[in-house]
């Protein structure tokens, strides 16, 4: 199996489905290679209308193509399964992109032999900056693992993990953007409280966000080192960093990234 040559079919477009469909095709993966699935037909004509890709149901899916990403709601993928599960063939390559699923989750309801891929990405996949981690399932081989780092790899960068550590991943970079929105909205927030207007302290955060982003990346510092460069003795931001510590701030994130994890084992439980 090799990138672009066979159909892919993604079970579900909705939110994150959709930005797998549209990196694909901003690849240059050829949209007659691809299919989509969606439940109500309003979403499977904006889908056909936006990306001019076939929209079909979930049967003649798992018949023509030869991967299924499936892109569900964790909650709505034991129905799923139940509806396509027996039908799929076994030489057929399943791509989960569903929060805390373990493959087992899939193993169970598909025919004995069917490889399944666990693929954790995040929503600036939209701006090919994604985050996606990939975990082999039973029966995926090396082959399969290359190939879903093959479709994900035009959206951003990719990382192999077990899948004992998806969890983690989920709450790391599964949810992560939503972490560094909240933490832009309320410094944009501290800004009209001193008085900038909304718009300055907009441009102000997002570039200071985005200039942060790229020297956490490019320089290869660690992110201790970076801080320090801006913290003079008796400077202002060693007296914001006194409340932040006083605040709990990193506390909290450890408690909130712990909360996302068990929120992933959670929906796991429910789901089966
Ligand atoms: N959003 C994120 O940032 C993010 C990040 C990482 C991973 N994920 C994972 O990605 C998965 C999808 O999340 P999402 O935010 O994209 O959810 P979503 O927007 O609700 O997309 C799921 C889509 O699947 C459709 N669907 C449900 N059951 C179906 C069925 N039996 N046949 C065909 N289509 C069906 C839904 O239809 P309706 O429109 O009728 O509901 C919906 O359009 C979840 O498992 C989530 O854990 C999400």
């Amino acid at each position: 199996m090799s990138a672009g040559v066979h159909t892919v079919a993604v079970i579900g477009a909705g939110k994150i489905g959709e930005l797998m469909l549209s990196g694909l095709l901003r690849s240059g993966w050829p949209v007659d290679r691809l299919l989509a699935t969606a439940r109500r037909p309003a979403r499977a004509e904006e889908l056909t209308a936006r990306y001019g890709v076939r929209v079909v149901d979930n049967l003649t899916a798992v018949d023509e193509a030869a991967v299924l990403a499936v892109s569900v709601k964790p909650q709505d993928a034991a129905a799923l399964l139940d509806e396509i599960g027996p039908k799929v063939p076994a030489d057929k390559l399943v791509i989960s992109l569903c929060a805390g699923l373990p493959t087992s989750f899939f193993s169970r309801r598909l025919p004995e032999g069917t490889p399944v891929v666990r693929v954790m990405t995040n929503t600036p996949a939209l701006v090919d900056e994604a985050m996606t981690a990939i975990s082999a399932g039973a029966h995926a081989t090396g082959a399969h693992l290359t190939l879903a780092e093959e479709m994900f790899k035009p959206l951003g960068q990719t990382i192999r993990v077990p899948e004992s550590q998806q969890d983690a991943v989920t709450a790391l970079s599964g949810s992560g953007p939503a972490y560094f929105y909240l933490l832009v909205e309320a410094m944009i927030d501290a800004g009209i409280l001193l008085g900038l207007p909304r718009q300055v302290a907009h441009e102000l955060i997002v570039q200071t966000a985005i200039g942060s982003a790229v020297m956490l990346r490019d320089s290869g510092e660690h992110p201790v080192k970076l801080r320090e460069a801006v913290t003079s003795p008796a400077g202002t931001t060693i007296s914001a960093i006194r409340e932040l510590e006083k605040h709990g701030v990193r506390a909290a994130l450890l408690a909130a990234l712990e909360a996302a994890r068990d929120r992933a084992r959670e929906l796991a439980a429910q789901a089966d």
